[in-house]
């Protein structure tokens, strides 16, 4: 048997021999296209190469890449794991041409390594083409010779295929296995029927189109050919199973839920479902987490954390109780290795992020649970539970609703389905209108610039003033101009430039433009797309035209700070290596001339202890004055060589790479210093959290580290001055005060309580009663919270029986204590009490049935919320 593995291997060895370039996957999150919440299909990363915008140095590429996709037409999560063949992650792989080759080769090489290389036998495959696409039906008809039966025209729901509503396009031939039977027991099933008979392995996409905003489909420069065929399915086929979850990629992930359960796979439908799930989503999460993705409430991550606590929860059904999920996370990187191997670098990082959420959901459902207990309680045998309610349970304590449903018919209760869907339907639309992608959306203009091919040639990296470059095209609003003049700001595209443009975090250089005539400055520099590169500028004298020469001179000591500041996130990137683990990797960053600002994969606070120790190593490697090199390399094997690459960077083949010997390696395109002296003091001024799993480091260099190290010198001096005690005495000194102040804090609490005892006697004898109940409904003064909570449980105490309400005022501020004796609590909560009398002191407060505690902004209500005290109370228990 092949394993998918293998198969993958042999898919990409068959087009790198047919002289396509092999790529790299992709990333899960796409590079700069707002449209897209995941990556979804392996044409992604070459939207902009489809579109003509951006050029490759080849012109046929083949990918293995990694999808997700868990919302659409045939894809809902709900659906995962009821199905054969639905996955929120998978991969696909794929044979591309950007306008090189297209039908006939295209049909003709999948044809060949479907059925020579596959060994498909050549019947069990039927051809669908679109309707109008006679070349596309004669190629397989004549060119291949399949018979005519087995082609099939189809619509355009079928077999026209889109990116999105705007984008590439174009008309698509699909390759479909006939399993042998209908799973729903059809006597005559076709390729048209869904039932699962057929099922659908390869699309060929012929590219023809780009569909604008207003829907119209242009025609693209050259027509090319992007395919796709799920692993997973081909894995089905070739490995001779009938279910994608029995192939090698699922079944090892099944088999170990299966064992740590004890059951046996395929004997119980809804035991199989969660198993299924279980195997989906872990390698869902796996995937997520390694792209840099961590759990949230929002976009991306909110997805990671839905898919999560499904598996979870599906996990508890099947009787796992501790959290698991983890381990089998740890299981999807071993399997996924051999085309994934930065998983087993990240493996451990992974799990801790994973068992982090499986440990907070068990307290969601703890929380969730008690809430849930507490919509049920008023409510009266087969009553509805709203959808509102429930809704807010799921969507704000993560509360699975099915697990709320069955919770609310245990307690013979029922609930409102339609409305909680309506409610998650608000939810979706909410979301969808909030969902703007990680870019802005590019302006027509920029793409009409870059389809003329403006392309600038960078000199920053090694000459940095005195350039001489001449302006090709000036864009000023949304219209390309030909003339900028005085006062006046717009964008700027020159032949070459010594400017850096704002990427890899790193900010834009600024500096100035300038001929005997004219001076502008430029304030910014950025590339929306590829290779087009736009100086924000504003003409102080004179005018700027189409043609003219001027001379560009950057900013050098913005510049050098920036890109010491650079060189220092490569020290501190491995520092953290070093001191944390392997697992940790850049998940972002900003250099600018005034610090650095990382975030990084880690799943716990950084500390201080390993500050210092990432610290000292970054110093030691400034001391050693590292010499640094830069070089032009070919991805893999830079990557191969242990280059860091960044999560979400889209690379092309052919890389730069700024290696600092000894330490760090990393592929970037940003400035740096020529050695690390120039950094000349690192120091690390923050650390915090920016979300699950990543953590944030804020740090200065050279001079703006020295002021900061001087700084703290003037505060020791004058804190030495303060306490009257040398630097060497100080922290002794601060122990001493702070232990002298807790003494004191605690010989307070103490008087406190002694006057709380003595006021006691004075209140108990203001004891009300009412309806045979003793109260006392009281102000007191000079107590804090603490000791007015004492003082009512002393009374409590001597009354034995009976309901305390105390307050006190000081400095526009209100406390109120309520306490009920045990034996009255079922006829008087403390709970209730308070919440009818605290808004007279426009306060809020809660707390359980024997004592309940409230904050108040109004110390004029005081008496009368005391007062109302005994009239609430009579109201009760009149009951
Ligand atoms: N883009 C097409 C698809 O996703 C072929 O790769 O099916």
């Amino acid at each position: 048997m092949r394993t998918a593995s293998e198969i993958r291997e042999e898919f990409l060895k068959y087009f790198a021999e047919k002289g396509h370039q092999r790529i790299r996957s992709g990333s899960l999150i796409p590079e700069n296209d707002p449209t897209l919440l995941f990556t979804n299909a392996g044409m992604n990363q070459f939207k902009d190469v489809f579109l003509g915008l951006e050029k490759r140095n080849y012109q046929r590429a083949v990918s293995s890449q990694q999808c997700m996709r868990v919302s659409g037409k045939h894809n809902d999560l709900a659906t995962v794991g009821r199905t054969a063949r639905h996955h929120t992650f998978f991969e696909m792989l794929g044979n591309f041409s950007f306008g090189d080759y297209f039908k006939k080769e295209a049909i003709r090489y999948a044809w060949e390594l479907c059925t020579q290389i596959y060994s498909i036998p050549a019947d069990r495959l039927t051809i669908t083409v679109y309707e109008q696409d006679d070349e596309a039906f004669q190629l397989w008809k004549d060119d291949i010779g399949i018979p005519l039966e087995r082609i099939v025209r189809m619509g355009k729901e079928e077999n026209f295929w889109s990116m999105g509503p705007t984008g590439p396009c174009g008309p698509c031939s699909e390759l479909h296995y006939d399993m042998g039977a209908s799973p729903a027991g059809h006597p005559h099933c076709t390729v048209e029927c869904d039932c699962g008979r057929f099922v659908e392995i390869w699309n060929l996409v012929f590219m023809q189109f780009n569909r604008d905003v207003s829907q119209e489909k242009k025609l693209l420069a050259a027509p090319s050919i992007d395919t796709g065929m799920g692993l997973e399915r081909l894995s089905c086929v070739l490995q001779g199973v009938s279910s994608n979850y029995d192939t090698d990629l699922f079944r090892p992930i099944i088999n170990e839920v299966c064992q740590q359960i004890g059951v046996t796979y395929g004997q119980n439908e809804e035991k199989d479902i969660s198993l299924r799930i279980l195997a989906d989503h872990s390698r869902a999460c796996t995937f997520l987490i390694n792209n840099g993705i961590a759990p949230g409430n929002e976009g991306r991550g909110y997805v990671l954390r839905k898919i999560m606590r499904r598996a979870i929860r599906h996990g508890k059904i099947l009787g796992l109780q501790d959290p698991f999920v983890h381990t089998l996370t740890t299981l999807v990187a071993e399997l996924m290795q051999d085309a994934y191997p930065k998983l087993l670098e990240t493996r451990e990082y992974v799990a801790k992020v994973v068992k982090q959420e499986e440990e907070n959901f068990s307290t969601t459902l703890v929380h969730g649970t008690e809430l849930l207990d507490e919509l049920c309680h008023a409510k009266s045998e087969n009553e509805i539970l709203p959808g509102k309610d429930l809704f807010r349970l799921y969507d704000t304590y993560g509360f699975p609703f099915d697990l709320a449903k069955e919770m609310v018919s245990e307690r013979g209760l029922r609930v409102d389905e339609e409305g909680f869907y309506a409610e998650m339907e608000k939810q979706r639309a909410r979301a969808r209108a909030s969902w703007k992608g990680g870019e802005k959306k590019i302006k027509p203009i920029y793409t009409k610039l870059a389809q003329e091919n403006l392309t600038t040639e960078f000199t920053g990296y090694a000459k940095t003033t005195k350039v001489s470059g001449r302006i090709l095209a000036i864009v000023a609003g949304e219209k390309q101009s030909l003339k900028l003049t005085e006062g006046k700001t717009g964008q700027v595209i020159f032949d070459q430039t010594p400017f850096y443009a704002r990427a890899g975090g790193q900010v834009a250089d600024q500096g100035v433009l300038s001929n005997s005539t004219t001076e502008a400055l430029v304030e910014d520099v950025h590339e929306p797309i590829s290779g087009l590169r736009l100086h924000q500028v504003k003409v102080v004298r004179g005018s700027l035209q189409e043609n003219d020469v001027v001379s560009m001179d950057i900013s050098l000591t913005k510049r050098n700070h920036t890109s010491c500041n650079h060189t220092a996130t490569h020290l501190l990137h491995a520092a953290l290596r070093e001191v944390l683990g392997e697992h940790v990797k850049q998940a972002g960053s900003l250099v600018d001339p005034n610090r650095v600002r990382f975030d990084f994969t880690h799943y716990t606070s950084v500390s201080s202890h390993e500050l210092s120790q990432i610290e000292e190593l970054v110093n030691r490697q400034i001391r050693k004055n590292i010499r640094i090199e830069t070089e032009t390399r070919d991805l893999d094997e830079a990557t191969q060589e242990g280059a860091m690459a960044l999560f979400s960077e889209k690379y092309q083949q052919q890389v730069r790479v700024v290696k600092i010997p000894g330490f760090s390696m990393e592929l970037c395109g940003g400035t740096h210093a020529t050695h690390t002296g120039s950094i000349a003091l690192f120091k690390i001024i923050h650390e915090g959290s920016v979300s699950a799993g990543i953590r944030r480091l804020e740090a200065l260099t050279g001079k703006h580290a020295l002021d900061r190290f001087l700084d703290g010198e003037i505060l020791i001096g004058r804190m030495s001055e303060e306490l009257k005690v040398q630097r060497d005495d100080l922290f002794p000194t601060l122990e001493k005060l702070t232990h002298e102040m807790k003494k004191t804090t605690r010989q307070l609490a103490q008087l406190q309580l002694q006057l709380a005892q003595k006021e006691s006697k004075t209140v108990l004898k203001e004891i009300h009663e009412i309806e045979g109940i003793q109260v006392i409904a009281k102000k007191v003064s000079n107590l804090d919270r603490t000791s007015l909570r004492q003082l009512a449980d002393e009374l409590k105490n001597q009354m034995s029986s009976g309901v305390v309400v105390l307050g006190t005022s000081a400095d526009d501020k209100v406390n109120l204590t309520v306490t009920v004796t045990s034996d009255l609590t079922d006829r008087i909560s403390a709970k209730d009490l308070i919440q009818e009398i605290a808004p007279l002191v426009n306060g809020g407060g809660g707390g359980k049935a024997d004592i309940a505690e409230a904050g108040g902004k109004n110390p004029a209500g005081l008496d009368k919320a005391l007062k109302r005290t005994y009239s609430v109370l009579e109201k009760l228990l009149a009951k």
